[in-house]
């Protein structure tokens, strides 16, 4: 039985856009979505068209109230999720984006980036933003439109132009034009905001040359934004919260105390751990980040990322061709005792955290003559388990403490043989959610925070439940051993 209010959240991500309206007792009631086109224009380049997500965030959003035919009068507040980093530049005065997105995987600035790390700037802007110079973050995206859109640096001087991730051009277009703002989560991830003052920072602005004129007011991520427009749904609805995905994630999947972690399993895998009010930057090549700030009160998280996950699976489907659906991968791991020394390294795209090499290539080693396709199904799935170790590890190191659970979600997190040898491996509990959509449900937790539907984290601790949860069971010897076999393939990998 579904309960009033309601709370539909914006889940805006890198290849779909996406409408979830939660009831009061955060169940998703209704959920839409539209895949958008992705432009290549150039090798390494990669831009959305804003015109098109915003007009996929419209009808989403009127088709998930639509399809769960309630009452509009009874959403009580609307929150947003979005892909992080993307850069969207447009002018205030006519609203429209004077170029593409420039997406989180463009990496057109890795010169501009290479550049700014040899004049020696990275270790400052690592300790003002918990991050590395890298094409990946925002700032230089902005800088990049601002130096060849015709005019544009001059205009952005003059305060004409508005910059924005994702989450605030969506609040723009929302309010009418209103509203010009973002949240600590978003502004985190462009190294122009300096986590631990919680300011814009001038010296990053300087650096990276992009004009304060032209940035958004960061605001708490539980807060009235502002209403949305009334035409859109009928009803002008507060805009509550706003939150990059992978935080969104985090706190959907309930992580409020110091030590919870999530991972999220997509074609990737972004795992970020709580870290509490104290940031921590890294030693081990993680992100700090901002996880959420809650009444003026900023928790931060650890991230790390792996560029394959689901990724390998699908190489195994349309690459090997030994399996027709990713779910067989399930069966096929429990059909063999173990792995039979066979080791798979999916650094098909170089790896991630805390390696850190773009240049490693995959490698599957310890073939025999009787190894199966049963074998590289589940070197394959092992291979997921092992590098989320190798974050959640390097993410121990950091703060002293491990992982004192973790919780998954995304594609991959379905396969139950995969989260019980995660457990086993990382020697730590891993909880499965009950309501899988948990970066829907971070944004929703927030807007029902600001428009007291929750009245706080122990209320949203009572909705979170798992649907399972499975405790580490391996013999630490068996354990030891097979965690050595992946040390040495790694390192036949890093070039
Ligand atoms: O940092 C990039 C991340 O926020 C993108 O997430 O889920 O849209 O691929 P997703």
């Amino acid at each position: 039985m579904v309960q009033p209010p309601y709370i539909l959240a914006i889940d805006q991500g890198t290849t779909s856009t996406r409408c979830i309206l939660f009831d009061a007792a955060a169940n998703p009631v209704a959920t839409t979505q539209r895949e958008f086109k992705q432009h290549y224009p150039n090798l390494g380049w990669v831009e959305h068209d804003p015109e098109d997500i915003w007009r996929d965030t419209v009808a989403t959003m009127q088709d998930v109230v639509a399809k769960a035919g309630v009452d509009v009068a009874d959403v009580a507040a609307i929150g947003i999720t979005n892909q992080r980093e993307t850069v969207v530049v447009w002018d205030r005065a006519t609203g429209k984006p004077i170029h593409n997105a420039i997406v989180w995987q463009d990496r057109r600035t890795a010169d501009e980036c290479a550049r700014l790390k040899a004049s020696g700037a990275e270790e400052m802007v690592t300790a003002k933003t918990g991050l590395l110079i890298d094409p990946y973050f925002s700032a230089t995206k902005a800088a990049w439109i601002l130096d060849n859109v015709s005019g544009a640096r001059a205009t952005a001087e003059r305060g004409e132009l508005a910059f924005g991730t994702i989450d605030s051009f969506l609040l723009w277009r929302l309010t009418g034009g209103k509203v010009h703002a973002t949240d600590p989560t978003n502004a985190g991830r462009t190294l122009l905001f300096n986590i631990m003052e919680q300011t814009w920072d001038d010296e990053l602005l300087s650096l990276f040359r992009v004009p304060a004129a032209m940035l958004p007011d960061v605001r708490d991520n539980a807060c009235i934004f502002g209403h949305c427009d009334a035409e859109i749904l009928g009803k002008a609805i507060p805009v509550a919260g706003m939150i990059g995905d992978q935080q969104s994630a985090l706190f959907g999947q309930g992580c409020f105390r110091t030590g919870m972690a999530k991972s999220t399993y997509g074609t990737g895998c972004f795992a970020l751990m709580n870290i509490g009010t104290e940031p921590v930057l890294s030693k081990m090549r993680m992100l700090t980040t901002p996880a959420y700030r809650l009444d003026g009160t900023m928790t931060y998280a650890l991230e790390g990322s792996i560029f394959v996950a689901g990724a390998a699976v699908k190489w195994l489907r349309d690459g090997l061709k030994i399996i027709t659906h990713a779910s067989q991968t399930e069966s096929m791991a429990t059909r063999v005792p173990d792995s039979h020394g066979v080791y798979m390294v999916p650094a098909f795209v170089g790896l991630g955290a805390p390696y850190w090499d773009p240049h490693a290539r995959g490698l599957i080693c310890g073939l025999t003559l009787d190894a199966t396709d049963a074998h590289l199904a589940r070197a394959a799935l092992e291979s997921v388990a092992y590098q989320t170790m190798d974050l959640i590890d390097a993410m121990k190191a950091d703060v002293g403490e491990g992982a004192t659970a973790l919780r998954v979600d995304g594609g991959m997190a379905v396969n139950d043989w995969l989260c019980q040898f995660l457990s086993d491996v990382l020697v730590a509990p891993v909880e499965r959610p009950a309501i899988v959509e948990t970066t829907a449900l971070g944004a929703a937790f927030m807007a029902g925070l600001a428009t007291g539907v929750w009245s706080g984290l122990d209320a949203l601790d009572e909705i979170w439940t798992r649907e399972r949860r499975f405790e580490p069971k391996m013999q630490e010897a068996t354990r030891a051993a097979m965690v050595e076999g992946w040390r040495k393939a790694v390192a036949r990998a890093i070039s």
